[in-house]
């Protein structure tokens, strides 16, 4: 999106979001899924988790708001993944609701996959919801299979070995694990490259990219939120990626990435941990049900043109596309 859409009739307009917006932003986001979600106080979804903030900080090029009389009234985000894309949250002010202003914030994102060449595109939304499968329906989404938001506590067994940081690698070393993660995303699916979303990570001090097994020659890698003011929130490890080699020995491996990840929150002093999957990815889900964790939250993945992407059963990543 190069222009600002405006139509005067209606006061409506699509642009960027501004730093100067993103209070109003953040609190049309919480009171929007609160509202939705029945909640007693709606503007305290979500508690200490950040997402309009952080998303707009990765890359506020693609953080689009939409005004109602220059007043946010509401905002969506698109994210790029190498040749997948996905979007959201995308959230409107509830008084607002059903007067077209949430199809309006979908143009931008549209515009951003074309540009970015995304090959797979996604969503992640209320299953039980006509409204949300139809609006997402017309711009060529269909949904597919449930995905999982699990979690467990960080169990106390002691750390395991076999894993490091991103961050505790020497300056020079990073590229190259870089473009061991890369390598082992594309594994996965062609051109599935988290490059921006490990950066974000470690440029915004969000959490750490947990590399598993050899750095030049990895079995598998993870992108970790951690604590308040990152997509986690207070207390909590979210598992944002988690992807290991497919093939034989691939149930193992997301084993081991598992006790990484885990020994990683218990060190950062974190309660809980929370990880995706969707349910198309059998091994993957029932790994994570056999090691205790338990679905907090469910919705369905939504995918352009009805593809299956890396949600079948030989993809053993962790993602949930909120
Ligand atoms: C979801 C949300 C962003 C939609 O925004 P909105 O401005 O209300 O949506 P719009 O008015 O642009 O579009 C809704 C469409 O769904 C359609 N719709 C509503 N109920 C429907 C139903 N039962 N069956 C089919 N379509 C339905 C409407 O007719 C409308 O389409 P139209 O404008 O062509 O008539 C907003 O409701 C919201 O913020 N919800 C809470 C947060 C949330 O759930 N975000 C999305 C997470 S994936």
């Amino acid at each position: 999106m190069t222009t600002t859409s405006a139509r005067p009739d209606l006061g409506i307009a699509i642009h960027h979001l501004r730093e100067a917006d993103l209070a109003t932003a953040d609190d049309v986001m919480r009171r929007a899924f609160g509202t939705f979600l029945g909640l007693p106080d709606p503007a305290a979804f979500m508690q200490t988790a950040d997402y309009v903030s952080t998303r707009w900080a990765a890359d506020p090029s693609a953080a689009f708001a939409v005004t109602v009389d220059g007043e946010v009234a509401g905002s969506n985000f698109a994210a790029c993944w190498g040749s997948v894309g996905f979007f959201g949250p995308l959230t409107i002010s509830p008084h607002l609701w059903d007067r077209g202003l949430g199809r309006r914030l979908m143009d931008p994102v549209m515009e951003r996959f074309e540009a970015w060449g995304c090959h797979h595109v996604g969503l992640f939304t209320f299953a039980q919801s006509p409204k949300h499968v139809e609006l997402y329906r017309r711009f060529g989404f269909w949904p597919r299979f449930l995905t999982a938001v699990m979690r467990r506590a960080v169990p106390t067994d002691g750390p395991t070995a076999g894993w490091s940081t991103l961050s505790s690698l020497p300056q020079e070393s990073r590229a190259d694990a870089v473009a061991a993660c890369r390598a082992v995303a594309d594994e996965v699916f062609a051109g599935l490259d988290l490059e921006r979303e490990i950066a974000a990570v470690g440029r915004l001090g969000l959490g750490e990219t947990v590399l598993l097994g050899a750095e030049d020659a990895l079995d598998g890698f993870a992108v970790c939120h951690l604590g308040g003011g990152t997509e986690a929130g207070e207390g909590l490890c979210l598992v944002k990626f988690g992807a290991v080699r497919p093939g034989a020995g691939a149930g193992e491996r997301l084993g081991r990435l598992l006790d990484a990840c885990e020994s990683l929150a218990a060190r950062r002093g974190m309660a809980h941990i929370d990880a995706g999957v969707n349910l198309a990815r059998v091994g993957a889900y029932r790994l994570l049900a056999d090691r205790g964790y338990r679905t907090w939250l469910q919705g369905v993945a939504m995918h352009r043109a009805n593809e299956p992407g890396y949600s079948h059963e030989g993809a053993w990543v962790l993602d949930d596309w909120r």
